[in-house]
């Protein structure tokens, strides 16, 4: 009977990584998905990562299940990471979380939870946002609509924009899914008067906040990337909440990530805190438990965590530095187009603002890969392939 199914093209990030490890160019240079690399172009396990391993190793006695919700001090401790130790939100009992499988995991989770609230709950994404919100948001049943966001001729936000759409198109009960920090795919962040003018239009308007941060730590710092998801948190009576542990904590594979809802109250928490267990348990049962089990460790471990946040601050350093060698070469290149634009762009990925025309070009003419958007991964350039991406941006121009 599957004969009748329809075969569907890869998937616009991850086909580029098969696409990339099929060419045989050994100057080709990939540029697309979202992995931290180093000099090396190796994605390394981190320190803080290794030592938490060799001491979970050492004192796990059981496989047994974890419970449904997933590791309590691993939510605890992301909590505290995200919202603050200071949050009010969790000292009144409002937040309601469970450990998911990755931040996709999360995400899906708090759409089907939406779904089940509201059928008809409308989600409004960013125009553009990372491409694989819309199957995991949309896959679920729920109705999307995007907000304008970005000017690609312009290299800015369009802030003026997205806020008369969603002062005007908006109604009470829709959702808004916002970027915590470090915006995939283009790398523009909301300032934070912006985040307040969002912030006031949610308590005007009533629709509820639906942030993703899967990149904190990699645009400003720790805290300064969490400043929206904490002035909505502790202002906004109602949000939504996917963190993701692929990045920050390099566990790309184990997938580990937090899904939070925080309620207007801590009888209705208890509610929602049913409910998210209940849709978990009807797609995967519980979550996996390694991943967990080793955020847990280094965030609860001061040493551990002192050293976690050490390689969090090396890897958004040396990717802030990426940039400016980019432009740098860029000009050195008598590139057409002024790209300085790109040392104002936060975290992992940045949009060149160039055609898929011309992306295409690139990687056919030049074995250079990245998403047609424009999209490229900062982390993938080292010092060694600067000049030859320079050259070939400017080639293409
Ligand atoms: C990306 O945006 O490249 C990453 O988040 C990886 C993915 O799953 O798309």
């Amino acid at each position: 009977m599957f004969e009748q199914l329809p075969a569907i093209a890869p998937d616009p990030i991850l086909g580029l990584s098969a696409a990339f490890k099929q060419d045989t160019n050994p100057s080709k240079i990939d540029l697309g998905v979202g992995v931290y690399k180093d000099e090396n172009g190796n994605t390394p396990i981190l320190k803080a990562v290794a030592e938490a391993q060799s001491r979970l190793l050492a004192s796990e006695t059981s496989k047994v299940y974890i419970t449904p919700q997933g590791v309590q001090g691993f939510i605890d401790g992301m909590l505290g990471l995200i919202l603050g130790q200071q949050s009010s939100v969790i000292k009144d009992g409002r937040v309601a979380a469970v450990q998911a499988p990755g931040g996709c995991g999360a995400l899906r989770i708090l759409a089907e939870l939406l779904k089940r609230t509201n059928a008809d709950t409308k989600v409004w994404v960013s125009d553009p946002t990372w491409a694989n919100h819309i199957p995991l948001i949309g896959n679920a049943g729920l109705e999307l609509a995007t907000y304008p966001y970005f000017d690609k001729a312009q290299a800015s936000i369009k802030f003026d924009e997205m806020m008369a759409c969603i002062n005007t198109e908006v109604k009470a009960g829709d959702v808004v899914l916002l970027h915590g920090c470090c915006h995939n795919p283009t790398g523009a962040d909301l300032t934070k008067e912006q985040w307040h003018v969002v912030k006031d239009a949610a308590l005007k308007i009533g629709f509820i906040p639906f942030i993703d941060v899967a990149y904190q730590g990699f645009g400003v710092g720790l805290e300064e990337d969490a400043y929206g998801i904490r002035l909505i948190a502790e202002n906004v009576p109602e949000c939504l909440i996917a963190a993701s542990c692929s990045k920050n904590f390099g566990l790309y594979r184990e997938r580990v990530g937090l899904a939070a809802i925080i309620s207007s109250n801590s009888e209705t928490k208890q509610i929602v805190q049913s409910q998210i267990q209940s849709v978990a348990r009807g797609i995967y049962s519980m979550p996996p438990s390694y991943g967990g089990a080793l955020v847990d460790i280094i965030l609860a471990d001061t040493s551990l965590n002192q050293l976690w946040q050490s390689e969090v601050t090396e890897m958004r350093e040396r990717m802030i530095q990426l940039r400016a060698l980019l432009v740098d070469n860029l000009a050195k290149q008598n590139a057409s187009k002024d790209f300085s634009f790109v040392n104002d762009q936060k975290g992992m990925f940045s949009y060149l603002c160039i055609s898929p025309e011309q992306v295409q070009k690139l990687r056919k003419e030049n074995s250079v890969y990245f998403v047609d958007s424009s999209r490229v991964n900062i982390a993938g350039i080292n010092h060694n392939n600067v000049e030859t991406l320079a050259a070939a941006i400017a080639g293409v121009l």
